[in-house]
């Protein structure tokens, strides 16, 4: 990925190739990159690791869009929905993310932070090395802050890196007793310092949607995240417009969702500097269309691809498998896909020390079991990594599993 744009299209015979290639790592980081030979020969260098047989390898991935920490199941939804039920429809009769709410309340915080970790692990051996995780299935102070905390503590259990983000604006709880307005105001006010004070998250997100909050809703508690130094990222555009002109306008580092955006929310985004992460999980697991993301590309625009694992609209959770089938649908090159889950992704999440095979970047890397990198989204997800390294360190073999 070295040397690649955050934004605009990208052709695949523009991707640096190392053939023959090695890695040399130092502690947590690469310290250089070049032929194994090479590498060999000029550094005095320990414990030499030479695979045998054709490998692929590439960035560790970034999924920098997920809601991997809640408690139950939501199957019931997803049969409801393939019988011809809406989205929508099911959030007002009882089912929906209120659901998952009721659901997650009722965990024990031991019993969060081993759903989290599993998920987590998962991820790790689909070649997932940095996870982005919300809470949002709390929503009040005590339990939204009872999410964090498990995934705090998840990260500690995981080699894969987990950072949270505060979803307390993901829509009205359905026992709050008081406004929209009051409810905003009360997270501001006793959460986002609590956030802060313990190193919870740096990240705020909402989600911007006719069942959820509106622009107008929203934008004194943005302001507010805003002015304590939050990054924000929006849930925009998913099902109606609106969210998009959010992001903009507050400067947001993503926009997440995109699915209904049109030519208009697409050039709000790429004048103001917003990255656009497609879900395509969440297309699949709802059945809709994909976010224009051909469209952002030839725009200018930077995008992201992430799995948005959740347990009612993106239940699979695997991201190169869901990236692949976006790249087929939208057209995007290899190149483009593989962007959209290491380095942009990595841009999505404000972290500048990964997402690249390059010197000084985190030593955070996957290899396949292949001759060609083109087989790995070729296969569309069923070609799985064969070894997953983290911060310098092998953190799963395959053949030892
Ligand atoms: O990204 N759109 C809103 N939030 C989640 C879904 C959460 C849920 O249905 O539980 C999403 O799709
Ligand atoms: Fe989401």
């Amino acid at each position: 990925m070295t040397g690649l744009s955050l934004k605009g299209p990208i052709s695949d015979d523009q991707l640096p190739l190392v053939e023959e290639g090695g890695i040399l790592v130092e502690g947590e980081k690469i310290r250089a990159i070049g032929k194994f030979d090479a590498l060999r020969d000029r550094w005095k260098t320990v414990g030499v690791r030479y695979l045998e047989g054709n490998h692929s390898c590439i960035p560790g991935l970034i999924d920098a869009h997920t809601h991997i920490c809640f408690g139950g199941s939501r199957a019931n939804d997803y049969a409801l929905r393939n019988s011809g039920k809406t989205y929508l429809e099911i959030a007002e009769t009882g089912g929906g993310i209120w659901d998952t709410v009721t659901q997650t309340r009722k965990t024990s915080a031991p019993q969060l932070v081993k759903g989290v970790v599993k998920r987590a692990n998962r991820h790790l051996k689909n070649g997932v090395t940095t996870l982005e995780v919300k809470s949002g299935y709390g929503l009040s102070v005590e339990e939204e802050l009872k999410m964090l905390y498990a995934i705090q503590q998840a990260n500690g259990e995981v080699s894969v890196d987990l950072i949270p983000t505060c979803l307390a604006a993901h829509i009205l709880p359905k026992d709050y007793n008081g406004s929209a307005a009051q409810y905003l105001f009360e997270i501001s006010t006793q959460l986002l310092p609590k956030l802060k004070a313990d190193g919870l998250s740096n990240r705020i997100d909402t989600f911007i949607e006719e069942s959820a909050f509106s622009p107008e809703e929203i934008a004194p508690y943005l302001q507010k995240a805003k002015e304590m130094g939050f990054d924000i990222c929006v849930h925009a555009d998913q099902f109606s417009t609106g969210g998009s002109g959010v992001a903009a306008q507050f400067n947001a580092i993503s926009a997440d969702h995109l699915e209904a955006s049109t030519e208009r929310e697409i050039e709000l985004l790429v004048q103001s500097n917003v990255i656009a992460i497609a879900l395509p999980g969440a297309s699949l697991g709802l059945g809709c269309n994909f976010a224009p993301a051909r469209k952002i590309l030839d725009a200018g625009g930077a995008l992201a691809i992430a799995s948005d694992h959740n347990p009612g609209s993106a239940p699979m959770g695997d991201l190169l498998t869901q990236a692949a089938v976006l790249g087929a649908f939208e057209k995007l090159t290899n190149a483009e896909v593989l962007a959209g889950i290491t380095y942009r992704a990595a841009a999505a999440l404000n972290l500048g020390d990964r997402g690249r095979l390059e010197t000084g970047y985190l030593a955070d890397f996957s290899v396949f079991h292949t001759h060609h990198y083109n087989e790995i989204l070729y296969n569309q997800g069923n070609l799985k990594p064969c070894m997953v390294w983290k911060n310098g360190e092998l953190v799963f073999d395959r053949h030892k599993h």
